[in-house]
């Protein structure tokens, strides 16, 4: 890993980072990202499985494809990316974890506070009465749930295309990337706004701004410095130097 001098003084000296995470951080856990030639929109239609409307055309469609993702996601197991935020947070005073990912793995390593843009899979509400469910299990014999208190049809907490995202939450990334002096985007192709617009917020508001990917992205031209790799191998690297100098 090439870390730039400049990186290496900042990730020493700085109490303020933001993180902006995206599907490559879970991919060494075994979780598919979405794009690219292996990626699940390659293979499925983001129209008919991520969709308000579609979900209404077909409900049991939509809920047996996010039965099957979670029974993915409760295998998996947080990867060294994973943990490394989750221990880079104890190391510094301000520090705002923001991730598009739907798979929990975050707070199963123990990341706290974390800004979810696109909801989480492991929680549904109701499209009616807006009651939260935990973890729908859905039967066999009746494959859409139903509210318990007013019988409505039960989604998952996922923010589907062209939805709003959840109040509240791209406020609080908002204040953090413009209030950060490192923002860190890793593992994400930056394609989907508003997340995408983050890091750019930071480097307008003055942060340094390092994309940590496999490969370079839509944003990489924009960003101070790209250090490509596996998010599972470089985080672990940069943790251990700021815990280094916390002694
Ligand atoms: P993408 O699938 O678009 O991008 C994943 C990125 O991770 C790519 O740029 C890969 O190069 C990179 N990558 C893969 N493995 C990696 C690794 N081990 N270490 C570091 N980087 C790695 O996923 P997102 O950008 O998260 O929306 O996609 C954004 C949104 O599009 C998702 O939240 C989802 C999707 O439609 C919703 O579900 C609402």
């Amino acid at each position: 890993m090439n870390i730039s001098d400049k990186l290496r003084l900042l990730f020493h000296n700085t109490e303020s980072i933001c993180v902006l995470t995206g599907a490559g951080i879970s991919a060494e856990s075994g979780v598919e990202t979405f794009r690219g030639s292996n990626g699940l929109w390659s293979k499925l239609k983001p129209e008919e499985l991520a969709d308000f409307n579609a979900f209404m055309r077909n409900p049991e469609l939509v809920w047996e494809w996010y039965n099957y993702r979670k029974k993915i996601i409760h295998n998996v197991k947080p990867n060294p990316a994973h943990f490394a935020l989750a221990h880079l947070q104890e190391l510094v005073k301000d520090f705002t974890l923001i991730t598009q990912n739907i798979d929990n793995l975050h707070i199963r390593a123990g990341s706290k506070n974390v800004l979810e843009l696109h909801g989480n899979i492991e929680r549904s509400y109701c499209i009616d009465c807006g009651k939260f469910v935990a973890d729908v299990e859905v039967s066999l014999e009746n494959k859409v749930p139903h509210c318990q208190f007013c019988n409505g049809i039960i989604r998952p907490d996922i923010v589907w295309f062209g939805e709003m995202l959840p109040e509240g939450v791209f406020e609080a990334a908002t204040e953090a990337a413009n209030q950060c002096e490192l923002f860190l985007t890793i593992g994400t192709s930056a394609v989907v706004y508003p997340a995408a617009s983050l890091p750019l917020i930071a480097r307008e508001n003055g942060a340094y701004v390092v994309e940590i990917n496999m490969e370079r992205t839509e944003i990489s031209h924009s960003v101070n410095e790209t250090l490509l790799g596996k998010a599972g191998e470089i985080l672990p690297q940069l943790v251990k130097m700021k815990e280094e100098i916390k002694g």
